[in-house]
């Protein structure tokens, strides 16, 4: 037993399970290997020799190796979940060029008395406009006067010391040799796909990896810009014309598809921006983003090269149709390479820790236990919705895709993608997305709107109560 066919060229070569399984091992390896501790390369090249000689994993003599090769995986399994979380959270890919370099914002946030511009950010505004501080980086003096109510929440220069403790969620500042000045900022994934549990106050706590921050306006903390003329050139409109379109995203929201089309608002004339979504429960999901971009993987790399303006590569020739991606094509968006490269590297362990991040489950108190059990039989039955959300992923495992007329409504989000489709979303974790509405663009305000909407266009003629128990069942998810 325990012999795996493989292809290699055109021959079938009956390779022994432990070689494989080194094999696999080492290649999984890949990325992370400069973070493996020496004992651990010590040991897998001891586990490939053993197996290079010939020992089988179903002897009783190499039960050991077999077992040491298997907790070698789960070494692998580890080194890469904490490098993605390192990356998850802190990792800036080098767009401090864009965020600092170019539009300047660290500038706006320390202020004229620290060397910047206008009055600064103080944490009382940083809260205001959704951002979060991290609990665990503040030192135990500092949550003392912070409990004490002896720290300035009004004063900028409260901000800057948080960010110099790497305390401000999202958010990187650089300072300078004497550690007193802000010489630049970046931005990371945790901006916009994290938040904290408000366990010390609201907006401070602890983080929450993966949960969109719908507090967050992303817009306004771009249009702190003293000079907003690097994107308005890019999007060939007058800077007035750009902030206009900052400030119609509001809190919950970005745009990542206005920097391909410079597309800025629907047909019916609201912002085309779309609700950040979770970066949690998207293990076992095929396609990714609200139109189905692509894996989670290509949608990593877009994101890091293009939204956050990180130094990377990043190869779509989608976006070279003009007709449909204006600015991408213009700007070559879909062939960016970047040396050095600071994201290609970081993709392996970055998408392995999303996938291990799993969607949380709400509080057994938020919902009616027994409504949400009768929900979940009209859910799988008289309602149709496990058609397309098969649990327990709660979208379609296969090509889970649908044409807008599938779901009842219009083209416009759809037709940005490539594919011109949306994406069944998985609806693991709901309740942490319940500010802003659903769907892609937060059209229905609750989920009772989302089911009558669901009840009009399938036609399921779902009476008040039916109704009602397939809400709990959602809000059980
Ligand atoms: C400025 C805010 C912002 C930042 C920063 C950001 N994202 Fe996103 N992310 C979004 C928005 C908005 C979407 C939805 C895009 C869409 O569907 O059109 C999204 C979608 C995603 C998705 C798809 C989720 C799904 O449901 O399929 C993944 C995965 C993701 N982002 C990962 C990342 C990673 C990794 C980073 C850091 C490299 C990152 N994002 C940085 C705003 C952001
Ligand atoms: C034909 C496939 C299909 C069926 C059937 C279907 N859905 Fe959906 N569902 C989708 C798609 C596609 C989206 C994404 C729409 C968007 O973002 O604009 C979605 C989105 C949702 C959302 C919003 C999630 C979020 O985070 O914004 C909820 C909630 C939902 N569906 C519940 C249901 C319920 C309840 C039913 C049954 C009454 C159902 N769906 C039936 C395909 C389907």
């Amino acid at each position: 037993m325990a012999q795996d066919t493989r292809t290699r060229g055109s021959a079938i070569i009956p390779i022994p399970r432990s070689v494989y399984l080194s094999w696999a091992v080492a290649v999984t390896l890949g990325c992370g290997r400069d973070h493996l501790a020496v004992s651990e390369q010590a040991e897998l090249a001891a586990l490939s020799a053993s197996a290079q000689a010939g020992e089988r994993g179903d002897d009783q003599s190499t039960q050991t190796p077999s077992r040491a090769n298997a907790d070698a995986v789960m070494q692998t399994a580890r080194a890469m979940i904490d490098e993605g979380r390192n990356t998850f959270r802190y990792d800036t890919f080098g767009d401090e060029a864009f965020w600092g370099g170019a539009l300047r914002i660290h500038e706006a946030l320390k202020g004229e008395a620290f060397g910047g511009v206008g009055s600064g950010v103080s944490p009382e505004t940083a809260l205001k406009v959704g951002l979060k501080v991290d609990s665990a980086a503040l030192p135990r003096s500092l949550v003392r006067q912070l409990r004490a109510g002896q720290v300035d929440l009004t004063a900028p220069a409260t901000t800057l010391a948080l960010l110099k403790l790497d305390a401000v969620v999202g958010v990187k500042g650089v300072f300078d040799g004497s550690g007193q000045n802000l010489t630049t900022v970046g931005i990371q994934c945790a901006l916009c796909h994290s938040t904290v549990d408000d366990s010390f106050a609201p907006g401070i706590g602890n983080r929450l990896d993966g949960w969109p921050n719908r507090d967050l306006d992303v817009g306004a903390i771009i249009a702190l810009s003293p000079d907003l003329s690097p994107v308005a050139k890019l999007l060939d409109v007058p800077e007035p014309r750009l902030r206009d379109v900052l400030a119609s995203w509001g809190p919950g929201r970005f745009d990542a598809a206005v920097f391909l089309d410079g597309k800025a608002f629907r047909p019916d004339g609201k912002t085309a921006a779309t609700l950040l979504p979770p970066a949690f429960g998207l293990a076992g999901v095929n396609l990714h983003t609200y139109t189905g971009w692509g894996g989670v993987s290509h949608w990593n790399a877009f994101v890091a090269n293009l939204a956050m303006h990180g130094q990377g590569t990043f190869y779509d020739p989608r976006l070279d149709d003009a007709s449909r991606f204006p600015i991408a094509a213009r700007e070559r968006f879909g062939h960016i390479r970047s040396d050095p490269d600071l994201i290609t590297p970081k993709l392996a362990a970055l998408q392995f820790y999303q996938l291990a991040l799993v969607a949380p489950t709400p509080p057994a108190s938020s919902y009616d236990a027994a409504a949400a059990q009768r929900g979940k039989a009209i859910f799988a039955g008289k309602a149709k919705c496990a058609d397309c959300h098969v649990p327990p992923l709660y979208t379609e495992p296969g090509w889970n895709m649908h044409r807008p007329e599938e779901i009842g409504i219009g083209e416009f989000q759809a037709q940005r993608s490539p594919d011109e489709h949306y994406r069944t979303t998985p609806l693991n974790g709901l309740f942490t997305r319940a500010k802003g509405g659903f769907y892609h663009d937060g059209r229905f305000a609750t989920l009772a709107d989302v089911v009558a909407h669901y009840d009009r266009t399938f036609g399921l003629s779902l009476n008040g109560s039916e109704r009602a128990d397939l809400v709990e069942f959602l809000r059980s998810l």
